[in-house]
C-alpha cells in the first residue's frame, strides 16, 4: 500500500555522514525518504545523516540511513512534518502537477485536483497535516488496534455486513439483475426454494437503490393473517378495518 506519492530523483545528492560528505545518486524522493544507489556509502558507519538535496532551493534535511541492496540505500527523513511539507512536500506536489499525470497511476490530472480521480493517490502534499499523518500511518498498528484492542467492534461490524457471495454462471447472473433493477422502481419479484437467499437479493437491491439510506423492511406475509395484510402493507383507513376471521 502506498499512502505517499514517490517520484524520480536523478540528482546528486550529498550526505553528511558524521562531517564525512559523500556524493550520492538520487533515485527516488517521497515524503518519507529519499532512495540513492552508490557503493560509496558503505562505508558511512552512522544511522544518524543530514542530506543535501535540491528541491527548486537547497534544503538540509536530517534522517536515518537504511542499507536497502548492496548498493541502495534509503534515508528516512527524522524532521518535522512542517519542515517535511514546506519542502519535500511542496517539491513532491510541484512536481506531480507539472508532469500532468499520476505518478501512480499515471491517470491525466485535471484542474488540478487533491487527488488521482482513479487510484485515489495524494497530490497536495504542502500541508503538514497530511504529512503528519503519513508519518503516523502505520498498517501493523492500525491492525493491531482493531484486532486486539476493539475485537467486538469488528465481530460486530462482520456480523452486520452478511457477504452475498458466489461464482457460479446463475450466481453471476442474479449479481447483474441485482445491479440493474437497483438503480430504478420497477417492483422485484423474487422468487426461489427456501434458504436460495431470496432475502440477500432484496436486500442487495436495498442497498444499491436510491432508497439505500432508508430501512429495509423485511414483512414476513405467511404470519399476519390474510385479512390484515392489506393494512400492515399499505397502511390503515379509517371505516375499513379488516378483523382477523375469528374475531369479527
Ligand atoms: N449466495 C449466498 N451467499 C452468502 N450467503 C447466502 C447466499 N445464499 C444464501 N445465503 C445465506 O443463506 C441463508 C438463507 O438466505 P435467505 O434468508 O436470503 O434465503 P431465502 O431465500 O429468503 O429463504 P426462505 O425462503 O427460507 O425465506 C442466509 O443466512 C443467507 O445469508
Ligand atoms: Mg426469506
Amino acid at each position: 500500500m502506498r499512502l505517499s506519492a514517490r517520484i524520480r530523483y536523478e540528482d546528486n545528492v550529498f550526505i553528511d555522514c558524521h562531517r564525512e560528505i559523500f556524493t550520492v545518486r538520487g533515485v527516488n524522493l517521497s515524503l518519507l525518504g529519499l532512495k540513492v544507489k552508490d557503493k560509496a556509502l558503505s562505508v558511512c558507519d552512522h544511522e544518524d545523516v543530514v542530506v543535501f538535496i535540491e528541491l527548486d532551493e537547497e534544503v538540509s534535511l536530517r534522517g536515518k540511513i537504511t542499507r536497502f541492496r548492496e548498493d541502495e540505500f534509503v534515508i528516512t527523513f527524522n524532521e518535522d512534518p512542517e519542515l517535511i511539507a514546506s519542502t519535500v512536500g511542496k517539491y513532491l506536489s510541484s512536481r506531480i502537477y507539472k508532469s500532468g499525470m499520476c505518478p501512480f497511476c499515471l491517470k491525466k490530472i485535471e484542474n488540478r485536483e487533491k487527488y488521482c480521480r482513479r487510484c485515489g493517490m495524494f497530490f497536495d502534499y504542502t500541508k503538514p497535516e497530511i504529512v503528519r499523518f503519513i508519518q503516523e500511518f502505520k498498517v501493523g498498528k492500525i491492525f493491531y488496534d482493531l484486532l486486539v484492542e476493539h475485537p467486538e467492534e469488528i465481530e460486530e461490524k462482520l456480523e452486520e455486513k452478511e457477504e452475498f457471495i458466489g461464482i457460479s454462471k446463475g450466481i453471476k447472473n442474479v449479481f447483474n439483475l441485482i445491479r440493474k433493477y437497483a438503480t430504478n422502481d420497477y417492483p422485484v419479484l423474487i422468487i426461489g426454494e427456501t434458504g436460495t437467499g431470496k432475502e440477500l437479493t432484496a436486500r442487495a437491491i436495498h442497498e444499491r437503490s436510491k432508497r439505500a439510506g432508508k430501512p429495509f423492511v423485511v414483512v414476513n406475509c405467511a404470519a399476519i393473517p390474510e385479512n390484515l395484510l392489506e393494512s400492515e402493507l399499505f397502511g390503515y383507513e379509517k371505516g375499513h378495518l379488516q378483523m382477523p376471521t375469528g374475531e369479527r
